[in-house]
Order: C-alpha cells, then sequence, then structure tokens
C-alpha cells in the first residue's frame, strides 16, 4: 500500500514508518520537523517537509502523490502536562490540523485512516485492565483533543465512508538500533532513567510514592514502540473489514515507577539514584490496557511484553546514541 505518514520524523512515527517499508509498503513522510529529526526518516521514504496548520501544503502534497491508499496520522503535541498550560495548542492545533488533513485526504479521494489516539482517555478508569467499554474521562487538553478527533472520524465514517483505526496507546517505549526516542525536553520515564545511567543526569526523580499500589508508586503499561508500529500495520492492512475501531493498545501488564527504575539498574549496570518528590499533577494511580479487542479480531500479538527486553532495547540505543541523533 502507499501510505502517507504525518509525524514520520518522531519517534513512534518514523519507527512505524520503517517497519512499513520492511513489510513492502510504500511511505510518504510529511513533518514539519518541530519535534521530529530529518535523520529519523528512513531513506526509502519520500519526505515532505510541511506542516498541518497549511491547508495549501496538503493539498499539494495528495496532487503530487497521486493514489495514497491510507494515511497514519502520529503528528501531534503530545504531552500531557504541556497540555494544562498551553491548552490551546492541543484543543485548537491538535483538532484544527486533523480537521485539515481530513478535508484534504477527503478531497482526494482517500478513506483510510488510523489515529494515534491515548490512554489518557481514561483518566478515571472503573475497571483495571481498561477495555474499550470503559468510560471515556479525558484527563488533560491532550486527551480532550485525541477524543475530539476520534469523534471527528465517526463522522468522516458517516458521511464520507472512511474507514478509520483509534489506537489509544499506554506508554509506549523501547527503541530499535537505528531509531529511538530523542525529545526536548524529555519527560517520560524511562529515557530520564537511561540519562542517569549514561551520567546525564544526577538522578532520577520519582512523582508521588503515596499512592495506593503495591509499592506506592504509578503503575504503568509499558508497550515496545515495534509492538505498536505492527498494531498499525495490521489495522490499516485489514481496515477494509473492520470499518470503524478503537482499540486499547498496551500488553496487559503493569510495573511500577520503582519496579522501572530497578529493572534499568539490573539491564545498564548502573546504580541509577533515585530521589522521592512530590506527585506530578494529572497522573492517575493505575493504567493497564486490555488488548483482548485487537489480540483477537488481529491476531496482535506484543513481541515485547517483558520489561527488561523493552529497556535492554532503549539502553542500546541510549548508550550507542547518548546525545540523539545529530541534527
Ligand atoms: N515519572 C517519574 N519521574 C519522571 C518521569 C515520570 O516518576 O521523571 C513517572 C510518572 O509520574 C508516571 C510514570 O513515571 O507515573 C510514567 O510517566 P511518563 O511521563 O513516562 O508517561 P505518562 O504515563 O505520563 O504518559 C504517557 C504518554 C502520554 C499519554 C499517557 C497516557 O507519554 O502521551 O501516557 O496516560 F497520554
Amino acid at each position: 500500500m502507499k501510505i502517507l505518514v504525518t509525524g514520520g520524523a518522531g519517534y513512534i512515527g518514523s519507527i512505524t514508518s520503517a517497519e512499513l517499508i520492511r513489510a513492502g509498503h510504500e511511505v510518504i513522510v510529511v513533518d514539519n520537523l518541530y519535534q521530529g529529526h530529518r535523520a529519523a526518516v528512513p531513506p526509502e521514504a519520500a519526505f515532505v517537509e510541511a506542516d498541518l496548520t497549511d491547508r495549501n501544503a496538503l493539498r499539494e502534497i495528495f496532487a503530487a502523490y497521486p493514489g495514497i491508499d491510507g494515511i497514519m496520522h502520529f503528528a501531534s503535541y503530545t504531552l500531557v502536562g504541556e497540555s494544562m498550560e498551553k491548552p490551546f495548542l492541543y484543543l485548537r492545533d491538535n483538532v484544527a490540523n486533523a480537521a485539515n488533513l481530513l478535508e484534504a485526504a477527503i478531497a482526494a479521494g482517500v478513506r483510510r485512516f488510523i489515529l494515534s489516539s491515548t490512554a489518557n482517555l481514561f483518566d478515571q478508569p472503573e475497571r483495571i485492565p481498561i477495555d474499550e467499554h470503559e468510560r471515556i474521562v479525558p484527563g488533560s487538553p491532550y486527551g480532550e483533543s485525541k477524543f475530539i478527533i476520534e469523534r471527528m472520524l465517526h463522522w468522516m465514517a458517516r458521511i464520507y465512508g472512511m474507514r478509520y483505526a483509534c489506537l489509544r496507546y499506554f506508554n509506549a517505549c523501547g527503541d530499535t538500533p537505528d531509531r529511538g526516542e530523542d525529545h526536548d525536553p524529555e519527560t517520560h520515564l524511562i529515557p530520564i532513567v537511561l540519562q542517569v545511567a549514561l551520567g546525564q543526569r544526577p538522578h532520577v526523580t520519582i512523582f508521588g510514592d503515596d499512592y495506593p499500589t503495591r509499592d506506592g508508586t504509578c503503575v504503568r503499561d509499558y508497550i515496545h514502540v515495534l509492538d505498536l508500529a505492527s498494531a498499525h500495520i495490521l489495522a490499516m492492512e485489514a481496515l477494509d473489514r473492520l470499518g470503524e475501531r478503537r482499540y486499547n493498545l498496551g500488553n496487559g501488564q503493569g510495573f511500577t515507577v520503582r519496579e522501572v527504575i530497578e529493572t534499568a539498574r539490573k539491564v545498564t549496570g548502573h546504580p541509577i539514584p533515585a530521589v522521592v518528590g512530590p506527585r506530578r499533577p494529572g497522573d492517575p494511580a493505575v493504567l493497564v490496557a486490555s488488548s483482548e479487542t485487537i489480540r483477537a479480531e488481529l491476531g496482535w500479538q506484543p513481541r515485547y511484553p517483558d520489561l527488561e527486553s523493552i529497556i535492554a532495547s532503549a539502553w542500546e540505543w541510549h548508550r550507542t546514541h547518548p546525545n540523539g541523533y545529530d541534527d
């Protein structure tokens, strides 16, 4: 298939682009390089530097690359905390950019779409693990922006026959030998812990140890980015029979912040000092996914369900790219 990947220079988008190419698909990456890295884009992919605010540029891209079979939309502002400080980046830009993309896609006759959605739709889960029947309570303007886009897709399906899947990632992590997580500033637990192991930070701060969990720290469901990539590819290939789908995507296993740090000590052989600080506003105690639906419908299975292999893959990339990408 010929797939347009927005955000294909970013962490999850670039690794999924590389996996698409490995599976024999053709990839056109569209990225404004705001957070992404040109060097992360697979050399076999076409690359267009463009911003999704630019509707003319979008029209031109679809004209320049006729016959696009589907879109994977990764490009987005993605930080829960930032969205509480700059809500309009999320409630306006994330939403308007998706609308611009969809409008251009529909005008060009494209009818397959995969959305990067989020576990931040489930701020007050009633049941753990969290399945697709859980009540949607966005935890931030970030989560709300993804929920609005999920609803937008529903109307695109009703009105234009769009086929789509919303993939609600839990905690994306892990790297491949060639591509990895390189955010500035970095806010995610695993890369921060590995920066401590590399001597780039003196310690990691644990955001609260008074949660109602087995060791008092938050429990999260860490899913390897390659497992996310395979879910995207399976979903895109199956969209014609699926129609409209929403899938929660995680390993189904939760690990505490202390368990992540302990595993990283084992993998890296570094003591990784940790200090306990206050809770980070907006962090729910436990987020663990049930991915039974995507397993049953698409035969998806995580290849990296254990924390040790996930952290080992991230350590390999961070150790060999201590300063991230060169650009
Ligand atoms: N944490 C620390 N110290 C740090 C960084 C994180 O203790 O320096 C803790 C957090 O409090 C949280 C856990 O480690 O309990 C994981 O935090 P991350 O920042 O790595 O990830 P989040 O769970 O906050 O966020 C992720 C995605 C979001 C998504 C969210 C859904 O990055 O895009 O899951 O809940 F919205």
